[in-house]
């Protein structure tokens, strides 16, 4: 989580207009605190969010500044948390994404050496620690640092009267956009992305000395390093709202013309990927998906088409796979990763791969750490999520999936899938809105699924959770009677997916009828609440989850709550 962002400019450019704008884009990696600082030793920081902080601030220039958005760890939210650091004598600054682990040993050798500290957090030692090594010169400092420190970072930092940013990096992500006469850093390509499509992507156990004239990179021990310039792509004009109130509700509207492009690219221009990969899949003995949040759920509509499809397919939640999970060199394991970066799966796949296992992935976000750790990787093409709730994405990741089993035998009908989405949208979202009126006020709302429909009512919950605040659980239905019946009482309400002609769903709904509940159909039948226009099961789950994404959305709305940024929440969460 967090983002950092740093610019060396031939011109002096402004704070508010550009190096403030900047780190707006990386703002959904975290919202607690923001705060910056330049070569000239201005450093300012608040609480909260970055377009009231930029009201606050007065604006200045610079040619060579650092910029954080934080997702607090260690130490509250405090302005005295917020990032940067500086060093004792407020010469040298840094801005960190990751943990330090052994930032309690760091910081006691430190205070017995003089330094005085002023924050809770983890990164400050990386301030005082790079100040007391400094008499050796800044790149020794920074390659003791990288022997020393355990756990991950990604560091940028600058000292006054020097118009040079020095980047460290390990695990947390870091790229380097190269613009005309300047030089971006940023946790990601959206950094820069309407700058330059030109990037160098930090490996781990590398630092790099950058100014508006270029750029040196080195491994840890201070040996040169030779980089790739990659070039993305990226579609600008989805980063604004545009007639939108939030971007949640761009982005639902959205998922017609996202599928489309899906289908159409792996249809041609990722068509030799999708090759490749259903060739390792066949290949394997066992497929193992790894993926967290919503996308473990897509991840398990994944495991259903392939299964049914005769393949031999699994899944599990990131941050449990080493302990429940067996890989060796027969397992092909493919991370499912809107962001490509969430630390939970990136470990995952270093433990399978360290067992010799194949990788690959599908991900929205191009070039991230996932994509580069795979032997081959589907792109969703989703384009800019920038809500922190994954919807457009989810969509994109189960047609990838369904289209993957579709080579296998599991049958989708593609053709149909954007205007069927729009439909679900169009005749659904007013009664969505109206229910929100009604639940807005209820505690414990349950998501009934059974086989397909499972992850789906998974996904449903998990968005009434995230982005309403209400306790939603996503069931299976058939395991109500063994001991969440009791939940059950007069006037609870319950939304049932019922995939075409599912009779056993059918008589669950009934169960939980009988006992008061109030039971709400999503489903193809007529007289449903909840009319979805498909009898194909795969396109159903990806259907029923759309009157959840709205149901979320318009609770939320109901509640006055921060839609876009739920509290305590992060889209790229890259930290264990
Ligand atoms: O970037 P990823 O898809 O790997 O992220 C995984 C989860 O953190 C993510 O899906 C999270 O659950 C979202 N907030 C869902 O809306």
């Amino acid at each position: 989580m967090c983002g950092i962002v740093g610019i060396a400019s031939s011109k002096e450019f402004p704070i508010k207009g550009e190096l403030l704008a900047r780190l707006k884009k990386l703002e959904y990696r975290g919202y607690d605190s923001v705060g910056y600082a330049t070569s000239d030793g201005i450093c300012e920081k608040g609480v909260g969010e970055l377009v009231k902080f930029i009201e606050r601030v007065k604006d200045g220039k610079a040619r060579t500044a650092i910029a954080h958005t934080r997702w607090a760890t260690h130490g509250g939210v405090t302005e005295a948390n917020a990032h940067p650091h500086s060093d004792c004598k407020g010469n040298l600054f840094i801005v960190h994404n990751g943990i330090i682990e052994n930032y309690e040993e760091m910081k006691k050798d430190l205070e017995r050496k003089g330094h005085k500290f002023r924050t809770q957090t983890d990164s400050e030692a990386i301030a005082h620690f790079l100040e007391e090594k400094m008499g050796k010169g800044m790149e020794k400092a920074m390659q003791e640092f990288m022997k020393d420190a355990k756990g991950t970072f990604a560091v940028l930092a600058i000292r006054k009267g020097d118009e040079k940013i020095y980047a460290m990096k390990r695990d947390s992500p870091l790229a380097l956009g190269l613009a005309n006469g300047e030089m971006i850093l940023g946790s990601d390509i959206y950094a820069f992305s309407d700058k330059t499509n030109k990037a160098i992507f930090f490996d781990d156990e590398e630092y790099a000395i950058i100014d508006a004239k270029g750029y040196e990179f080195f491994d840890s021990k201070g040996k040169k390093v030779k980089k790739e310039i990659k070039e993305f792509t990226w579609a600008r004009q989805e980063e604004s709202k545009h007639e939108h109130p939030h971007y949640m509700i761009k982005e639902i509207h959205e998922q017609p013309v996202a599928a489309e492009r899906l289908i159409r690219s792996l249809e041609a221009d990722q068509a030799q990927k999708v090759e490749k990969l259903v060739n390792m899949m066949k290949e394997a003995d066992r497929v193992l998906f790894v993926a967290a949040g919503t996308s473990y759920f897509a991840s398990l509509l994944g495991v259903y088409f392939l299964n049914k499809a005769g393949l031999k397919a699994q899944t599990l939640i990131a941050s449990e796979f080493e302990n429940f999970m067996y890989a060796d060199k027969t397992t092909l394991v493919i991370a499912v990763s809107q962001s490509g970066e969430t630390m939970d799966a990136v470990t995952a796949l270093k433990f399978a791969k360290g067992k010799g296992a194949r990788i690959a992935s599908l991900v929205n976000v191009p070039h991230s750490t996932i994509q580069r750790m795979s032997e081959v990787s589907l792109e969703i093409c989703a384009g800019q999520e920038v809500c922190v709730a994954a919807t457009k994405t989810f969509t994109n990741q189960v047609v990838a999936l369904l289209f993957l089993a579709s080579k296998f035998g599991f049958h989708a009908d593609f053709e149909g899938l954007p205007l069927q989405i729009e439909k679900t949208i169009a005749s659904n979202e007013g009664k969505v809105k109206e229910l929100a009126k009604k639940l807005k006020d209820r505690n414990d709302i349950y998501i009934l699924g059974r086989g397909l429909s499972y992850p789906s009512a998974r996904e449903f919950a998990h968005k009434l959770k995230e982005i309403a605040y209400v306790h939603a659980e996503g069931m299976m239905a058939g395991e109500l009677k063994h001991g969440t019946l009791a939940l059950i009482e007069d006037g609870t309400p319950v939304f049932s997916l019922i995939p075409n002609g599912d009779a056993d769903m059918a008589s669950n709904t009934k169960e939980v009828e009988a006992r008061g509940a109030d039971v709400i159909l999503v489903s193809s039948m007529p007289g449903s609440q909840f009319q979805i226009p498909t009898t194909n099961r795969g396109i159903f789950a990806i259907l029923s989850v759309i009157i959840g994404q709205l149901l979320a959305y318009y609770i939320a709305r109901e509640r006055g709550l921060p839609i876009d940024k739920p509290r305590n929440l992060a889209k790229s969460v890259t930290v264990k």
